[in-house]
């Protein structure tokens, strides 16, 4: 079994980094002291007030054994693991260690309430972690394979730099590209990666068994792709009923979720049988909510095939179609039971497209932080001329900084509102200009050049973050459109949104990256804005 056991002092972040490379790499998160309170059926605390920190060390070594015939997993381990020669000994036997470094002073800094760690709490605790931190440096370094320093970053930060390491040095054999989505009620695998709609039979397989599919995808895909999934599929034992649309947003209306829903009772669909959506966006927003309203809800499979499905709405569970009045004002949470993203579609995506989801993925490196914006700003160029192995990166980075967004806030009560980045400027250009008019992603940017300009009078972004942000998007492709359109109309629009709030309108704005706020603009304001906006298209 080769686990990955995250040693370090006190606030190094085991137990915060830990999920975060959980979902990177696709395997379990446990925490050794929750396994021992679990197995003792007392606190940590109590352990080892009763018994003494010896018991505790053998304690310790006897959880980790427990773990000799566990599936492969990310383990916290606790600050004193390496006194202890058996335990040590024991992790490298099992697994792969890696030390989080850090200083005292960090950890005084991460951990806020220091009564919970009596070690930390008494009036000369600087001068006591030091010293302890001193004695047990070397045992850490002796003990891991990896040494990573945390001080001054984010947890998702470290936990992309372990997986990244863990490849480059051999650690792990390759990078296991499945990351892995976790919201009350619902755990699924998003799993990316070349070729893998040749494996898609056995892969439905493995979370299904069902007896019957229908196939949703639309006629532009159902040609390219149709064929080899169908026969995939019925090799590996389902019957299997291929449902196509026209391409394109005009089909994620209520008429055409309608007559597919329709179709698929014709079939008699039951229960236990299943959906699946193989396409962009469009075809996985309408099967998931035809997934979701069938019989009150049946299992569904998205099969994304364009760049901005596999960074972003394949994942997170949004269903739903337009309405006249605006985008996607009907529709349902419903998580897929297995997201499989096969990189090779992503060959016969249109310039457009490939910007498209480009955006997106900008979107979420604005908002995930300096790390992953700048890593865009090293890559721009690259990723627009779709280098294979940075689009993969790229993919990863976005997919699990989304897993982690929705597994945290599935409904939107929060953080989640960050994924609006760019979109309430971005929808009501998609309702004002005609939905189908520009890509959605080609929407968000020109919206995300929106909201950074007004975060300036409405926030605090600074000119050089407009500058900057300009500039990504430009080198991505992603030239601001030209043509104007009515500020009457785009406010309009805008209050109609889902997201705006007894008439108000809302944005996300960012003051730098990875840090936003969501919040009302006054409609003077916006209206300033959208006039501006206007004016520099007809200077074009
Ligand atoms: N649910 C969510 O969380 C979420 C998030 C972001 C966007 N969305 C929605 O996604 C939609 C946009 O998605 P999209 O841009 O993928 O649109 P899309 O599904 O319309 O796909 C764009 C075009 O690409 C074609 N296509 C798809 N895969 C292809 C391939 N591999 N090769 C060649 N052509 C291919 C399609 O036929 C279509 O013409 C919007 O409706 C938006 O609201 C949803």
């Amino acid at each position: 079994m080769s686990h990955i056991f995250l040693i370090g002092f006190m606030g190094a972040g085991k137990s915060t980094v830990g999920p975060h490379l959980s979902r990177l790499l696709g395997r379990p998160f446990v925490d050794l002291d929750d396994i021992i309170a679990a197995q003792q059926q007392r606190s940590i605390a109590q352990i080892f007030e009763d018994d003494g920190e010896d018991a505790f060390r053998g304690l310790e070594t006897a959880a980790l054994e427990t773990l000799a015939e566990a599936a492969p997993s990310i383990v916290a381990c606790g600050g004193g693991i390496v006194v202890s020669q058996a335990s040590r000994a024991r992790m490298r036997e099992l697994g792969t260690v890696v030390y989080l470094r850090t200083t005292v002073a960090e950890t005084f800094a991460r951990i806020s309430d220091r009564t919970s760690r009596p070690l930390l709490a008494g009036e000369d605790a600087a001068e006591t972690a030091a010293a302890l931190l001193g004695e047990r440096s070397e045992l850490y370094e002796r003990t891991a394979d990896l040494d990573i320093d945390t001080v001054g970053r984010k947890p998702a930060d470290i936990a992309r730099d372990i997986a990244d390491r863990l490849v480059a040095e051999c650690l792990i054999e390759s990078r296991n590209l499945t990351v892995h989505v976790s919201v009350p009620g619902a755990e699924y695998d998003v799993m990316l990666g070349r070729g893998l709609l040749e494996r898609v039979g056995e892969l439905i397989a493995e979370v299904s068994s069902a007896r019957r599919i229908a196939l949703i995808t639309d006629h532009t895909v159902g040609d390219l792709y149709g064929l080899t999934v169908e026969a995939k599929l019925v090799t590996a034992g389902f019957d299997v009923h291929p449902l196509s649309v026209a391409p394109g947003e005009g089909s994620k209306t209520w008429e055409v979720a309608g007559e597919v829903l329709e179709a698929v009772a014709e079939l008699g669909l039951d229960r236990t049988d299943l959906i699946v959506a193989l396409g962009g966006g469009v075809i996985g927003d309408l099967a998931g909510f035809i997934a979701a309203t069938y019989l009150r809800g049946i299992d569904f499979v998205q099969l994304p095939t364009t760049l901005l499905a596999q960074v972003d709405s394949s994942v997170g569970g949004k269903t739903g179609v337009d309405l006249r009045a605006g985008k996607n004002l009907a529709g349902a949470f419903k998580q897929p039971v297995r997201v499989i993203a096969d990189t090779m579609t992503l060959r016969t995506l249109t310039e457009d497209d490939w910007a498209s989801g480009l955006a997106e993925i900008a979107k979420s490196a604005a908002i995930d932080g300096e790390a992953f914006m700048s890593w865009m700003e090293e890559h721009a160029e690259a990723l627009r001329k779709r280098d294979a192995d940075l689009a993969i990166e790229a993919i990863s980075r976005s997919i699990a900084f989304k897993a982690q967004v929705v597994s945290a806030d599935e409904r939107e009560a929060g953080l989640r509102e960050c994924l609006n980045y760019g979109h309430t400027f971005g929808h009501a250009l998609e309702k004002v200009a005609g939905f189908g008019v520009y890509p959605h992603g080609i929407a968000v940017a020109e919206g995300m050049r929106f909201a950074i300009r007004l975060a300036v009078d409405a926030g605090s972004a600074s000119r050089d973050l407009v500058m900057r942000q300009d500039q990504l998007l430009d080198r991505l492709g992603l030239t601001a459109i030209r043509e104007p359109r009515n500020p009457a109309e785009l406010l309009g629009a805008m209050k109609s949104d889902k997201k705006a709030r007894a008439g108000a309108v809302r944005f996300v704005l960012i003051s730098e990256p990875g840090v936003w706020e969501c919040s009302a603009v006054e409609e003077d304001l916006v209206g300033d804005h959208l006039a501006a906006w206007s004016a520099s298209k007809r200077g074009n």
